[in-house]
């Protein structure tokens, strides 16, 4: 909230280069001017993975580096090849500016939390400023989401004598993180203090566009007209606009409600229980009660764009792009500059999508801001001879098990966005084993997907196998790709097939062995072509999971290099005890890779006991001795070349 508007003094502005560009108008007009009008090649380079765009810099087909695999690792740290180095950039409780760094303890108050870092970072970009007329590699913002908590961690004394101000740090180390980086004599470093860096949270205000803006199922007791929401909670994946914004995507936002005993249908298809994931935030924040507030909980589930450079304007959540269980929101442009958004649905059985706007992206034209409020939803099928359909969720169409209208309970676009699982239902689409993060080929266009695991497929009572759905008790997971009809990302038709099975090639059962052609792994979620065409995976392998049973071989998680022409994969790294990958951002140049380690020493609960912190992990404290210990924390690490190379460009 501090940091929801845009209100600096005269003597920031006067010390603060950062402030200077974004304050000064003509400067300010430079930045955007930079950034909207570079072109694609140089949109390529300044790290916005605009695919379609970055195909005619005629670069050649990267292979993979000259570095040799690692093996799996145990150990409670980042492990890399050798050449290579990592350092800790920006931790659980960092100040974002010049606020009060962490106490070892946690017993930091809610007013603390909203000055630092987030809980458990998770997507990533880096937005270069725009230096010399170019894009630097050297002084950037970074956008990163912080997806849940722990508040085992989170709290002195855990979830004992649960309070009201327990109930606002928790929400205020959800969101997002905008801080300022800079690569100095010191390495890279977070600016302090910086006029730029700002906290979205769970209480942040933000403005609703898009077909369900005003629409009686968005309005609230506090919210007459359906319009303003507080708060993002949940941020998972990411994308990044042509017009240089940030989309954070809204995941499991049904666990942190309250639903009646016996939840309403409509509640059901988006998982609300009465329980929820026990947050308990709606006994101190009523909103979050959905027997007194039902409508709440339909204005979370959404894609939200940010403006970095602007922080005195507040998120926007495009609902044009369907409530559901938000992975990420990849975004590339179709042959004829209309934006197109892929994203996945984050759980067993569920779908995925693409957004196709109405409008064509123009370079500069500041129509760009609205691109995401207009344009056609639609919905994946895969059939089984390799081919496959975008099914349009648009309101009045009708499709193989009924037509979107209002005798199906679809009065309207903004009803279908709302209830888009039912609308996807409908049109047919096919149940995926949990989509995660998707990545377009810088070159080809192909389109990859990590499918994470599904235990039920194909068990009593769950939906049976499908050709890109192919192994029952999918306890490993795979990634597809799709490659879309004359290599135009608006198409309606697809062909697809699998790029990879994960498994373990010495597990005697060979549902469990997969195909990887190289270094083995399980869970595949965090994807992320560099510009060269190198694949990058990250892995969450849960945490009840690791390490044991079919996942004894295979170490703690990790990211791996893949060669998509070979298949060939190497591991890259293998991260501290607990944690997952996820998370990935580059500068231009590719000499600086952001990385994030998510909930290190996470237990299989998935609440810490706070009586015993570092039971797990004591990561980064025994990794990196400037960081405040007392807790292991999530973070984001540099990863460089020790000869000074790019690490991935
Ligand atoms: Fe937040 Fe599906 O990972
Ligand atoms: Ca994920
Ligand atoms: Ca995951």
């Amino acid at each position: 909230m501090a940091n929801s508007c845009f209100d600096p003094s005269p003597e920031e502005g006067e010390h603060n280069a950062a402030f200077d560009m974004l304050a000064d108008p003509f400067r300010r007009r430079l930045l955007s001017a930079a950034i909207l009008t570079l072109g694609g090649g140089a949109l390529a380079a300044a790290g916005v993975p605009l695919p379609s765009l970055a195909a005619s810099a005629g670069r050649a087909p990267a292979s993979l580096h000259d570095f040799a695999g690692i093996p799996p690792s145990t150990a409670d740290a980042v492990i890399l090849p050798d050449g290579y180095t990592a350092s800790l950039l920006y931790a659980w409780g960092d100040p974002i500016s010049d606020g009060p760094r962490a106490r070892a303890d946690a017993g930091d108050d809610a007013a603390a939390q909203m000055q630092q870092a987030g809980m458990h970072h998770d997507g990533m970009q880096f937005f270069p400023f725009v230096e010399n007329g170019k894009p630097s590699s050297t002084h950037g913002l970074l956008c990163i989401n912080h997806e849940y908590t722990d508040d085992g961690l989170l709290h002195a004394g855990g979830m004992h004598d649960w309070s009201a101000e327990k109930v606002a740090k928790s929400k205020a180390a959800h969101g997002v993180s905008i801080i300022e980086v800079r690569h100095g004599k010191d390495g890279w470093q977070v600016v302090r203090p910086s006029v730029l860096a700002r906290r979205i949270s769970a209480d942040t205000p933000c403005r609703i566009a898009g077909p369900a803006r005003t629409h009686p199922a968005m309005i609230t007791e506090s919210d007459r007209r359906g319009e303003v929401v507080l708060g993002t909670v949940n941020n998972c994946a990411m994308g990044v606009t042509p017009w240089g914004t940030y989309l954070t995507c809204e995941e499991n936002f049904n666990g942190y409600f309250k639903a009646p005993s016996s939840p309403s249908a409509d509640q059901k298809r988006y998982g609300l229980t009465e329980k929820g994931f026990g947050f308990r935030w709606h006994e101190h924040d009523e909103r979050f009660d959905a027997t007194r507030h039902p409508n709440e909980v339909n204005r979370f589930g959404w894609v939200v764009e940010i403006d970095p450079w602007r922080p005195d304007l507040p998120p926007v959540k495009r609902t044009a792009l369907g409530r559901f269980k938000h992975e990420g929101a990849t975004v590339t442009l179709a042959r004829d500059g209309r934006v197109v958004v892929y994203m996945g649905d984050d759980e067993r059985f569920e779908y995925i999508y693409k957004f196709v706007s109405r409008d064509r992206f123009r370079a500069g034209s500041p129509a760009n801001t609205n691109l995401l409020d207009e344009g056609t939803l639609y919905v994946a099928r895969f059939d089984d001879d390799g081919k496959g359909r975008w099914l349009p969720l648009r309101h009045g169409e009708y499709h193989q098990k009924g037509a979107l209208t209002a005798a199906n309970g679809f009065t309207s676009q903004g009803e279908v966005a709302i209830r888009c699982r039912q609308a996807a239902d409908l049109a047919g689409a096919t149940k995926m084993d949990r989509p995660e993060w998707i990545a377009v080929h810088p070159e080809s266009g192909e389109v990859y997907v990590t499918l994470t695991n599904n235990g039920k497929r194909g068990t009593p009572e769950a939906p049976g196998l499908n050709a890109a759905n192919p192994r029952p008790e999918n306890l490993f997971g795979h990634i597809v790709r799709w490659r879309e009809h004359n290599r135009n990302a608006a198409s309606t038709a697809f062909e697809w097939d699998i790029f990879a099975l994960a498994g373990d090639p010495r597990n005697a059962d060979p549902n469990k062995q997969g195909n990887i052609r190289g270094d083995a792994y399980g869970s595949p979620d965090g994807l992320w072509f560099d510009p060269s065409g190198r694949l990058w995976i990250q892995t969450d392998v849960s945490t009840s999971a690791l390490n044991h049973g079919d996942h004894a071989n295979l170490g703690n998680n990790q990211m791996l290099v893949a060669d998509v022409r070979s298949g060939e994969t190497r591991r890259f790294l293998t991260g501290p005890n607990g944690c997952e990958l996820t998370g990935i951002t580059a500068t231009p140049d590719g000499k600086a890779l952001f990385v994030n380690i998510q909930h290190p020493g996470e237990t299989a609960s998935e609440r810490a006991d706070p009586a015993k912190p570092t039971a797990v992990s004591s990561w980064p404290a025994n990794q990196f001795p400037e960081a405040v210990g007392g807790r292991p924390r999530s973070a984001t690490i540099v990863i460089t070349r020790l000869d000074g190379k790019p690490v991935a460009a």
